[in-house]
Parts: C-alpha cells; sequence; structure tokens
C-alpha cells in the first residue's frame, strides 16, 4: 500500500540542536545495525522504518557494513527511498559511516582517503541517494596518518556527498586532533557517535562526552540499550530469535548472574516509577549532559513502540 506519512509525526516528537550546528536531531534515532539486512523481512523492516517517521524519528543511521549481509541494510533503505520515502527526502537525516571491514583487499577497511571514499560513492549507489546529510570515519586507524583519513572527509564535504561529518569510536587525544583539523578546514565535527549507556560510562569517564559539550559538538549514543539487555527481555531466559539467541554480537556469557542481578533491581526501580526497563534506560542517557539524541535499534514496531515511551520523561 502507497505510503503517506503520519500528519502528526512532529507533535509526537522531541528535538535537540545538535552541538553548536543548525541541526535539530530527534531525541530518540534509529539504527539499521541490525533488523534491516536481506536476512529479515523487508516487510518488518519497512514497517519499523515508517512507524519511525510516522512518530517523528527523522534520523536514520547506518553504516557501509550494515547487514547482514554487509551493505544490504543500506539496499533496504535504497528500496524504503523508492517506494516510500522519496517524498520526504528533505525531512530525513540519513548518516552512513566507513571504517570497518568492507571489501578485500588493502583498500577496503580502516581510514585512507582510498577507502574513505570509494566506500562512500557505493553506499550512495545502495541507498540511492545523491547525497548523505553525515558522514562518518566509524573508528579510529591508528595507522593512517589522521590528516588523510579527515582531509578526506573535508573533501567529501565540499564535493557535496555529505552535508556534515562526524566521528565515532574516536580516542578523546585523536578526537581533540579531528576537532581542530575540522575546524581549521571550515567542516565543523557535527557529532560523536559513541557507546553509552547504564551499563557502560566509557565516554563520560574518557572525557569525550565533556569534551563534545565544551566545543559544541553533538554526542548521540549508540546501542543505549546495551543491545537488549537493557530490557526486559532476558530476564527470565533468553528468547529465540533474540540478539543473544544468536550468539554474535551478544554473547551469553555476558549475561552473568551479577549482571542478571542487576538488571532485575533496576527493572523493580523502573516498575516503582511506572517505567519499563527499556524507557528507564533510554531516560537516564537523555538526561545526561552533552547527549543530543539515544539510537535505539527494534526489532519490530512493538518494540520502539516501547522506546519512544521514554519521551513522556524528558
Ligand atoms: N558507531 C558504532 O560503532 C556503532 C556500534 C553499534 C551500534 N551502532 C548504531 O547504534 C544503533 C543501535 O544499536 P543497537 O541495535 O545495539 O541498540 P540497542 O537499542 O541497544 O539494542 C537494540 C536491540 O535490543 C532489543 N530491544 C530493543 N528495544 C527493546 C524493547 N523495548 N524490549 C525488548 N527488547 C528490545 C532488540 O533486540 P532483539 O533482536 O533481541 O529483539 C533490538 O534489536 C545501531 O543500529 C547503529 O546504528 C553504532
Amino acid at each position: 500500500m502507497e505510503y503517506t506519512a503520519n500528519e502528526y509525526r512532529y507533535t509526537r516528537m522531541k528535538y535537540e540542536r545538535c552541538g553548536r550546528s543548525g541541526v535539530m536531531l530527534p531525541k530518540v534515532s534509529l539504527g539499521f545495525w541490525h533488523n534491516f539486512g536481506s536476512v529479515d523481512p523487508y516487510e518488518r523492516s519497512r514497517d519499523i522504518a515508517r512507524y519511525a517517521f510516522d512518530n517523528g524519528i527523522t534520523h536514520f543511521d547506518l553504516a557501509n557494513n550494515y547487514g547482514p549481509i554487509p551493505g544490504s541494510a543500506e539496499e533496504t533503505l535504497g528500496r524504503l527511498m523508492d517506494e516510500d520515502f522519496r517524498p520526504y527526502r528533505d525531512e530525513l537525516f540519513i548518516s552512513t559511516k566507513a571504517g570497518y571491514e568492507m571489501w578485500q583487499g588493502p583498500y577496503g577497511n580502516w581510514g585512507s582517503r582510498k577507502y574513505m571514499i570509494a566506500s562512500l560513492e557505493q553506499s550512495l549507489k545502495r541507498m540511492r541517494l545523491d547525497y548523505v546529510d553525515l558522514f562518518y570515519s566509524h573508528r579510529y586507524d591508528p595507522s593512517t596518518p589522521l590528516e588523510e583519513t579527515l582531509q578526506a572527509l573535508v573533501d567529501i564535504v565540499r564535493h557535496g556527498k555529505a552535508l556534515y561529518v562526524g566521528i565515532s569510536r574516536w580516542t578523546l587525544e585523536a578526537t581533540r586532533f579531528a576537532h581542530q583539523y575540522l575546524k581549521e578546514h571550515d567542516v565543523p565535527m557535527l557529532i560523536y557517535q559513541g557507546r553509552l549507556n547504564m551499563l557502560d560510562r566509557a565516554p563520560q569517564q574518557d572525557g569525550i562526552l565533556d569534551f563534545c559539550s565544551q566545543e559544541g559538538v553533538g554526542f548521540i549514543s549508540f546501542s543505549p540499550l546495551a543491545q537488549g539487555l537493557l530490557t526486559d527481555r532476558y530476564l527470565h531466559g533468553i528468547p529465540e530469535n533474540s540478539r543473544m539467541s544468536k550468539g554474535k554480537f551478544l554473547k551469553e556469557e555476558m549475561l552473568t548472574p551479577e549482571l542478571l542481578a542487576q538488571l532485575r533491581a533496576w527493572n523493580d526501580e523502573a516498575a516503582e516509577k511506572g517505567q519499563s526497563l527499556a524507557e528507564m534506560a533510554l531516560t537516564w542517557i537523555l538526561h545526561q549532559p552533552g547527549v543530543t539524541s539515544v539510537l535505539v535499534g527494534a526489532s519490530s514496531v512493538s518494540q520502539l513502540a516501547k522506546n519512544l515511551q521514554c519521551l513522556k520523561c524528558i
């Protein structure tokens, strides 16, 4: 059935300025790492994306290697653009990244200019887009001169292939360098993408979040629910088809008796406040100073609907 976006979508979401930029991002953004690959039913992916946009989620986050198979999440987005979202292109803020292995040989990984530029060309074709709103270096590359990776980002913006740039998983020292380099080249760093959640506070401990706040760089938290741990998903065993049951990115060994006890205690605390654990976990992140948005994943519309409940508490 032809898609028409819900007319009330912008009354359902709260937006936050991304650092000291002109861009407003939704407090809840949607990640395409899982659930949008060629192994996933297209109709389910489509329903999640439609539900997201109908609820004011204007920011979709991708990377070259999201799938599985790598590249297929971008292909799913390309199909969604053609079938549903083309009329809304200017209402969407779409990001992709390069930094992890994408193709064989010496030019399909890390941070060389060769890789970054070729990868974005491929991503644009898969997503059927002329440009992305945001392009990231997906990880810090200790072997490539930082100037090379950063100049590739600058040139990508100059050539109109991305409107803004960001970095993800860079060390504080490299982030400082990147910020200065990009500023001097008139392509300010829009945002830093890092993992911050109730179980992993590294961006606060290592000073990344403070740096972003001080310098007017936005911060978006990936895996805000710790891949599902910070929900009721694993409180009573490991459900079939859950991310943990697949055993690749979320391993059973992580769910120690101590962690389970902590999750149950937080679940009770949330219930006392009339919240779900997911709601409490997302609210916690959004209350941390310097955080612009949380980047949630969802394998169903109902999960996303539950996660959006956090908007009531912020
Ligand atoms: N920059 C980076 O290096 C990096 C790394 C990782 C992620 N990311 C970005 O961050 C996005 C989100 O990451 P993530 O998928 O790990 O996020 P997440 O929100 O922490 O976890 C999402 C998973 O948790 C489960 N879940 C979500 N809501 C639930 C609910 N209400 N009740 C029960 N279970 C629920 C689902 O897993 P089930 O499959 O078990 O249903 C869902 O797929 C990615 O898509 C990507 O865009 C970036």
